[in-house]
């Protein structure tokens, strides 16, 4: 039985990163698997399958745990974003803006969705190496934070900027040195890193900006990686950016913002144990406020950019299990109707992922079996080897832990429509985005004139 409830296990309540299942999760007097007050085999045959679910109440949880904590922790003001790539809708947005975060964004389409689910665009940053001149002219109109990356994106921003007219704020991105890949980290002189200013570049851009109209520079960035376990590397980025903050201010600018980047992992299967949200806060808060003050500086904003610990454990995915193929003394197979359009992570990262059925969560499991997916692929696995009570063409098979980069990254391989998403709360379920149908997929294609005439 893979579900931990907080209140099963007694891991903290208000860090879901930590947690398998979305907080509400319960279990009916059927003993079929609830979450947000939903019977979820229900949902299934409601909204149908593939489908995206959302637990309100965790991403709220998570939104108000990296708030709280850096109130408690940080003694300047600071401000959490949420790192939009995890998962990027209006209505998520909207939670996002009510929540008081503020949000990263790396697109015109994630920039667009922040703004319509209303989040204020000085709490917009957008981030990317390679931006274009109409997301920045769109951040610039709506008076977005346009994170530097490189020179042509300084370039760009002059051109933009009408003379006399308010300055674009910029926050300098730069690598720091820390490489965070796996739960192991390295610290290095330069980075083989697509994004941000090498260090070395950092002070020549510091100058170059002295004095400049089209540009006002009030923050600094660097983030190391995603899905880390271990604080350490954090506590050594405080360092490396308190350098850079102290020849920014040297240089004049002014510079408020210190934005540590995202990075804190979430737990996809039992054995992971991720730090909680409020332990992450702390020990980032306590590392800023000891290299500055080590600087004798006054503390900046600290901006902390977290994706998937915000939404991961708030999502789960729900399949109907169709075929089955026992290959005798090598493995048995059953497959569901999604795959990896839906979910690409185990296909793209080889990531594990926990499950269970939506009717028997309480199950003995008698049998291991892989679940794939139904896509013309072989590697198109979404759970290799896993425990299940025995089940039937029919049942629904939850996947947990999908609400980051699970969406987001999904996409049409087979034309395969992408799922519809709900979003629940107190027994309400509500549709957030959607299904695609196959006809949807069509609607983009041009048929030339001259291939009409052969038809
Ligand atoms: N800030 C920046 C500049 C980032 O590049 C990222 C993630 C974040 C914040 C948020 O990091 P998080 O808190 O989510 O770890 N597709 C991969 C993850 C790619 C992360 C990219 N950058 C996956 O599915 O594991």
């Amino acid at each position: 039985m893979v579900i931990t409830t907080p209140y099963e296990s007694g891991r903290d309540f208000l860090s879901p990163n930590r947690n398998l299942s979305p907080l509400s999760t319960e279990v009916d007097a059927n003993k079929r698997l609830m979450v947000g007050g939903c019977l979820l085999s229900d949902l299934a045959q409601r909204y149908g399958t593939p489908l995206y679910v959302i637990d309100e109440i965790t991403i709220r949880t998570a939104c108000r745990s990296y708030r709280d904590a850096l109130v408690s922790h940080y003694s300047g003001s600071s401000l959490p974003i949420y790192a939009s790539k995890a998962n990027s809708s209006i209505a998520l947005s909207r939670i996002i803006a009510s929540e008081g975060l503020g949000m990263d964004v790396v697109s015109a389409g994630e920039l667009l969705t922040a703004l319509e689910g209303g989040v204020l665009g000085e709490k917009i940053f957008l981030h990317g190496n390679n931006k274009s001149e109409e997301e920045i002219s769109l951040a610039y109109r709506n008076r977005v934070n346009i994170v530097i990356d490189n020179r042509y994106d300084l370039e760009r921003i002059e051109k933009i900027v009408p003379s006399g007219a308010d300055p674009a704020s910029i926050m300098l991105r730069f690598t720091p040195g820390i490489e965070c890949h796996t739960h192991e980290y390295i610290r290095t002189g330069h980075l083989d890193s697509k994004f941000g200013f090498d260090l070395d570049q950092v002070k020549s851009i510091f100058k170059e900006l002295q004095g400049v109209s089209w540009a006002r520079l009030t923050g600094i960035h660097a983030h190391i990686g995603s899905q880390i376990f271990e604080l350490k590397p954090h506590q050594d980025l405080a360092e490396v950016m308190a350098d850079v903050l102290l020849m920014g201010r040297n240089f004049g600018h002014p510079i408020e913002d210190f934005n540590v980047g995202g990075g804190l992992g979430v737990r996809y299967i039992e054995s992971d144990d991720p730090p909680s949200i409020q332990k992450w806060v702390q020990v980032v808060s306590e590392a800023v406020i000891v290299s500055i003050s080590k600087r004798k500086l006054n503390l900046p904003r600290l901006i902390c950019e977290p994706g998937r610990s915000l939404v991961a454990t708030s999502g789960i995915t729900l399949y109907e299990l169709g075929s089955r193929k026992s290959i005798p003394g090598i493995r048995k197979y059953l497959s569901v109707d999604g795959g990896m359009s839906d979910n690409p992570r185990p296909i793209t990262y080889q990531s594990s992922y926990s499950a269970c059925l939506a009717d028997y969560p309480l199950e003995v499991p008698d049998e291991i079996v892989t679940i794939a997916g139904k896509h013309c692929e072989s590697g198109d696995v979404l759970l290799k080897d896993v425990s299940l009570p025995k089940s039937k063409s029919g049942d629904v098979l939850v996947v947990f832990c999908t609400g980051a980069y699970n969406s987001s990254m999904s996409s049409n391989y087979n034309r395969i429509p992408k799922p519809a998403a709900i979003i629940l709360l107190s027994g309400q379920a509500d549709l957030l985005q959607r299904r695609e149908q196959p006809e949807d997929l069509l609607r983009y294609d041009v048929i030339p004139e001259r291939l009409r005439e052969l038809g």
